[in-house]
């Protein structure tokens, strides 16, 4: 009972409950955000397998700061290390690599190192992987509108035409497939100012599983999930079968 294909074509995760795995082994959070690292090798490899063409991960988010400075320096440099350790790999994969959020928070050697790995990754295209940080949904909005307003004070706009579809071609991700599916580990009910935009006709998967147990098994059951939905935009059930099947 689905309008659409079985598989996402663009899945975004909230990568969230490091902290409690970390605690219910007696160890600090930096410990659980490390492990972290081997769930998102598992949903990249499982994007890679069952086809999914794009990947948005929440690494960090522009609350995130708020953070004892003990944790937000260690994902700093976990950041780092990522970037020098995986690039290779995910290059060899085919997967391209791109960072969204307000990057300009970050230092010259974080920035710099974000920056090659896009560069180096701009021409795969088996996966669009985006990995936000320093990323809020609002902020993205907040952008989107302040390239409007810049447009309209050059004259290239009029104001008239700002709409839903000239505004949405300066959020995040606006080249790639719809959200199709959003996922939250870690037990909360909650979007935590991720995708705000881009979240308008996601469906919303939530799992209790902490992030670093999450595992291709845990991805193949959300995009199960999905398959079983009815995605109607406003229609009715019956005008959505109607247009899977004109004959009846
Ligand atoms: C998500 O895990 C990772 C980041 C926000 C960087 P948390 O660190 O939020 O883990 P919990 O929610 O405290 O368990
Ligand atoms: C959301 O998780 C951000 C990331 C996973 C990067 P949080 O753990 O920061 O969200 P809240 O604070 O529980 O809403
Ligand atoms: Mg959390």
């Amino acid at each position: 009972m689905t309008s659409t294909p079985a598989i996402p074509r663009h899945i975004a995760i909230v990568m969230d409950g490091n902290g409690r795995w970390a605690k219910a082994r007696h160890r600090p959070r930096s410990f659980g955000h490390n492990a972290g690292r081997k769930a998102v090798r598992e949903v990249v490899e499982g994007c890679l397998r069952q086809g999914v063409g794009a990947l948005t991960l929440f690494a960090f988010s522009s609350e995130n700061w708020q953070r004892p400075e003990e944790e937000v320096s260690a994902l700093m440099a976990l950041f780092l290390r990522a970037l020098s350790k995986e690039v290779d790999e995910l290059h060899e994969q085919g997967v391209r690599l791109r960072f969204i959020g307000d990057l300009d928070a970050f230092s010259d050697t974080l920035q710099k190192s974000m920056q090659d790995a896009m560069k180096r990754t701009s021409d795969n295209d088996r996966l669009h992987l985006n990995v936000a940080v320093n990323y809020g949904g609002r902020w993205d909005i907040t952008q989107a509108a302040r390239h409007a307003a810049r447009a309209v004070e050059r004259g290239e706009m009029r104001v008239e035409e700002i709409g839903e579809a000239t505004l949405g071609k300066w959020m995040s991700l606006a080249e790639l497939p719809p959200l199709d599916l959003f996922v939250r580990t870690g037990g909360e009910r909650r979007v935590s100012n991720f995708l705000l935009w881009q979240l308008a006709y996601a469906e919303l998967y939530f799992t209790d599983t902490l992030w670093p147990d999450f595992d291709q098994t845990c991805l193949q059951q959300a995009i199960a999930d999905y398959a079983g939905r009815e995605r109607r935009y406003g229609r009715t059930g019956d005008q959505v079968a109607r247009s899977r099947n004109p004959a009846c």
